[in-house]
């Protein structure tokens, strides 16, 4: 077979980060993603949830700070990242959602990574016009055990209320109410907005048309990484 191809799927389209505005679709696409690719899908929102849930000093500190909708420091989120990522299931490649957020945190991710392997990052940043935003959040609901996501209208669950994988009750989040809203977007359009033109000159980055049905949606992802491969 001398220099066949390789059996498992390169770096280079093993490690994905979803950039985006708050209710773009990157979790919703990044849960689809990552089952299809057979890699972990790394929630940076979903871990504080947790730690939120659990009572942890980090959860502690966490709360108020994303009830209001601001961003949570740096230096924490970068060490949870650390932790996350040297966990065995993250050996083949791994998707990011939410993370980075700030250039300091895709400085700190790029060091841990690899600095020199950013080029190899495939980088999707989801976009959807500002109004349909504030539906998609207004209309959110989500599940505080599974952390199964929502929405009344475009994707209720089958059962009112509840959620279809344990049937608990689903609730709104805090910061999808509408001041917190204001302030997401806010720190998205001064902290986050500007990964986009760092990405852009760094990694494989592609902008994605995120105000389709989600199959419409994910299926230019899948080809996008096929294209990577
Ligand atoms: P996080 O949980 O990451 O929230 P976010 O980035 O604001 O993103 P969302 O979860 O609101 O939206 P999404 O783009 O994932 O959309 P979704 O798929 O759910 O972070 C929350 C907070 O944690 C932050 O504000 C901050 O405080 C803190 N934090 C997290 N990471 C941090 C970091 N790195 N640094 C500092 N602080 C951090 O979809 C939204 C809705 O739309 C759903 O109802 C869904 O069903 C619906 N929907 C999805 N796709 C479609 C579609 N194509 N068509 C119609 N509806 C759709």
């Amino acid at each position: 077979m001398g220099d066949a191809s390789p059996q498992v799927a390169p770096a280079s389209s093993g490690r994905v980060i979803f950039l985006g505005p708050p209710g773009a679709g990157k979790g919703t696409q990044a849960a689809r993603l990552a089952a299809h690719m057979g890699v972990p899908k790394i929630s940076t929102g979903d871990m504080l949830r947790e730690a939120i849930a659990r009572g942890t000093p980090l959860g502690l500190q966490a709360a108020p700070l994303m009830e209001k909708g601001g961003l949570v420091p740096d230096e924490l989120l970068i060490g949870i990242i650390q932790e996350r990522l040297r966990e065995d299931d993250c050996a083949r490649g791994y998707i990011l959602d939410g993370f980075p957020r700030t250039l300091k945190q895709a400085e700190g991710f790029e060091s841990m990574a690899g600095g020199d392997r950013t080029a190899e990052l495939l980088v999707f940043s989801v976009e959807v016009p500002r109004p349909e935003l504030l539906r998609r959040l207004s209309g959110r609901r989500w599940c505080p055990r599974c952390q199964a996501t929502y929405h009344v209208e475009t994707n209720p669950p089958k059962r009112e209320g509840l959620c279809d994988r344990d049937g608990m009750r689903l609730i709104q989040r805090e910061d999808d109410k509408e001041t917190a809203v204001a302030r997401r977007l806010a720190e998205y359009d001064e902290r986050t907005a500007p990964l986009i033109d760092h990405y852009c000159r760094r990694a494989r980055f592609h902008r994605v048309d995120g105000h389709r049905p989600v199959d419409a949606v994910f299926d230019e992802l899948k080809g996008l990484l096929e294209a990577a491969r």
